[in-house]
């Protein structure tokens, strides 16, 4: 099917919160070191949210900074989507908690597809944009996923931080935009990267607080590998669909959770390291809001210029992964 119109990202914004927990402050909660941390994941320090800081507190800077960007206001949104693993609440979603502090009008929802959320939910966007449906459509990547560690687990505690990216999706003339999306899930592999209760399959207790299950539970090693290889499929999928090679791409913007796996996917590419943007030394692995802070900062840098082929590259609980085209 022809698309009506083209979709592209016309504002962006960012926010992290103002606390840094660095790998020498780590070293004081569990076994670790600043050594082993830096080595194994390239991650020196993350953030960490306030205490009463939620979820929506955190988009909420990023999503009118990425307004504002955009030349727009509140009122001109269509739709609101937060890609988020650690709403507000289970429900009301994050996206109507964010809408009202906006003072926007019009729908909102979250997406649940964990750190591959933002480019599931971009490509969510595309699809009312493209269609006709909706003009302007904010995009959301925000976690308080601080909330949601095991802070006696080094095996988790160490890769996390918390942080919001926002974008706008609107419609868009030129041949600039979104050229093509791709998502893939598994869920076969649910129990690698979970966070076991809180919903129904295990709801609240007592034993279930006292088990520990309300924070992340992850196969580190087994994820690794699953990572690197989805990754490395999403992005050639993107690129086939435009029928356009490695070479080709200015820019990847990679979901920021080890340099060893970004390491290992740019190999696996063989693209040149230094097209592949990394920020998860200051960050850690913000979930949802790894790529478009990314994406902000790259395009803040100067690291990506107008004209660029940009590729977006996510994987994370689900398992899901996927990936995004831009002509920027
Ligand atoms: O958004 C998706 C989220 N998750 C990911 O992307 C995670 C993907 N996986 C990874 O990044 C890596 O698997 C980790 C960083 C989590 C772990 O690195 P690894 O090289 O796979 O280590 P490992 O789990 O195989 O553990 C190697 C050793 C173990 O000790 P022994 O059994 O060899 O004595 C661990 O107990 O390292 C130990 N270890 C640590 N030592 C010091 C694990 N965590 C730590 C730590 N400090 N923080």
């Amino acid at each position: 099917m022809t698309a009506l119109y083209r979709a592209a990202i016309t504002g962006l914004g960012a926010y992290v919160p103002e606390k840094v927990l660095t790998n020498a402050d780590l070293e004081k909660i569990v076994e670790t070191t600043g050594e082993w941390i830096r080595t194994r994941t390239g991650i020196l320090e993350r953030r960490i949210a306030a205490e009463g800081q939620s979820t929506s507190d955190l988009a909420l800077p990023a999503a009118q900074e990425a307004l504002a960007g955009a030349g727009l206001t509140a009122q001109d949104l269509d739709l609101i989507i937060v890609a988020t693993a650690s709403p507000d609440m289970l429900f009301p979603s994050a996206a109507c908690y964010l809408q009202a502090k906006l003072g926007a009008s019009c729908g909102a929802f979250d997406m649940a597809a964990a750190c591959s959320g933002f480019t599931y939910a971009l490509s969510v966007a595309e699809g009312f944009v493209k269609s006709g449906i909706y003009k302007n459509v904010l995009v959301v990547g925000a976690e308080t996923i601080s909330r949601f560690i095991d802070w006696k687990d080094r095996g988790t505690c160490i890769l996390f931080g918390d942080g919001a990216g926002a974008v706008i999706v609107s419609r868009f003339k030129d041949g600039h935009g979104i050229l093509a999306s791709y998502l893939g899930a598994d869920g076969t592999q649910s129990s690698i990267l979970q966070i076991p209760a809180g919903g129904s399959m295990i709801p609240p207790s007592a034993e279930s607080v006292a088990g520990g299950l309300h924070s992340i539970k992850m196969q580190g090693p087994e994820l690794f590998k699953i990572a690197v290889k989805t990754m490395e499929q999403a992005v050639r999928k993107v690129l086939e669909h435009e029928k356009l090679q490695v070479k080709d791409i200015d820019c990847l913007i990679p979901h920021q959770a080890n340099s060893r796996i970004l390491q290992a996917v740019a190999d696996r590419l063989a693209i040149a390291p230094e097209k592949v943007f990394t920020n998860l030394e200051r960050y850690g692995n913000m979930s949802s809001a790894s790529v478009p802070v990314a994406l902000y900062e790259a395009v803040k840098t100067g690291t990506i210029q107008k004209g660029d082929l940009v590729v977006l590259v996510a994987f994370g609980g689900g398992l899901t992964w996927a990936a995004n085209l831009l002509k920027w």
